[in-house]
């Protein structure tokens, strides 16, 4: 079976700092795959590196079996990879709608027109109503993205990442900064994603990644320490060692 998305031998240096090194890491069609590791092991890096928001020093990555290392971000996205940040990046002073529309014009290769984006295409506008009411946001459709709460803006994020019709979703901590009120709203989003979705997710909180994952990567100062099921994981005496067991990890987190 081919998988979604493979990368291979893959490594990438910032000067003498060799942040990524030598990973390798698989995600079958409809994976449901954590990546955990302590702060600073490379995990933003490594989804920068299949986004291709970084290019690797060396090594490859594989998208359906097409290699897509040179390719570009938009080429990439075309292409069925779709992600989000763990910090938002959204047009802030658009509605909700609006960020929506944008981005399945752009996946349908036409030209947006910023300033009249309430003129879409009614198909498009249907189509953006049908993915905001799947994320039951329909009623923060005409509201600017800055006005909603935060956790609801992350939820805008998963939109716009599932409008691009993806055959992979790169999440990057999606309830990071939302407060735990809200963040259980995109959690049960991310556990009723469309299950051909091979999905990647990076999460600290361990509660998330145990109920969420069926495979987990670990990664530590930008290799691959260990993998496997949830299971394996939990029973794996030199993971909590490295990371299960650190006290006030994600404080320092949320700090960091
Ligand atoms: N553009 C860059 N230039 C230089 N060093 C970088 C750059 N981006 C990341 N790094 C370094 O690479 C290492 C890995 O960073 P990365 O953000 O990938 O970690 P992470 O696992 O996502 O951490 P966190 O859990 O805090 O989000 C860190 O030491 C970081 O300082
Ligand atoms: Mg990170």
């Amino acid at each position: 079976m081919t998988a979604a998305l493979q990368i291979e031998g893959l490594n990438r240096f910032f000067g003498a700092l060799h942040v990524t090194r030598d990973v390798n890491l698989t995600l079958q069609r409809g994976a449901r795959r954590a990546l955990i590791g302590p702060n600073g092991a490379g995990k933003t890096t490594l989804v920068n590196l299949m986004t291709g928001a970084l290019k690797p020093s060396s090594g490859r990555v594989m998208l359906e079996g097409r290699d897509i290392t040179s390719s570009s971000q938009a080429e990439r996205a075309r292409r069925g990879l779709a992600r989000t940040f763990q910090i938002n990046q959204l047009f802030r002073g658009l509605t909700v709608l609006e960020n929506l529309c944008l981005t399945i014009g752009e996946r349908d290769g036409e030209c947006a027109n910023l300033w009249r984006p309430a003129g879409s295409k009614p198909s498009v506008i249907e189509e953006a109503l049908d993915h905001l009411e799947s994320l039951r946001l329909v009623d923060d459709a005409l509201k600017p993205v800055r006005e909603l709460a935060y956790g609801r803006q992350r939820l805008v994020e998963i939109a716009i990442a599932l409008a691009q019709k993806p055959r992979v979703l790169l999440l990057d901590e999606p309830a990071a900064g939302v407060p735990s009120s809200e963040s259980h709203l995109i959690l049960d989003v991310v556990d009723a994603l469309d299950p051909d979705i091979a999905i990647l997710i990076i999460e600290h909180d361990m509660d998330v990644v145990f109920r969420f994952a069926r495979q987990i990567t670990v990664l530590v100062q930008g290799a691959v320490f260990t993998e496997g099921t949830p299971a394996d994981i939990k029973a794996n005496a030199d993971v909590r060692a490295v990371y299960l067991g650190q006290e006030g990890h994600q404080e320092a987190h949320a700090h960091g």
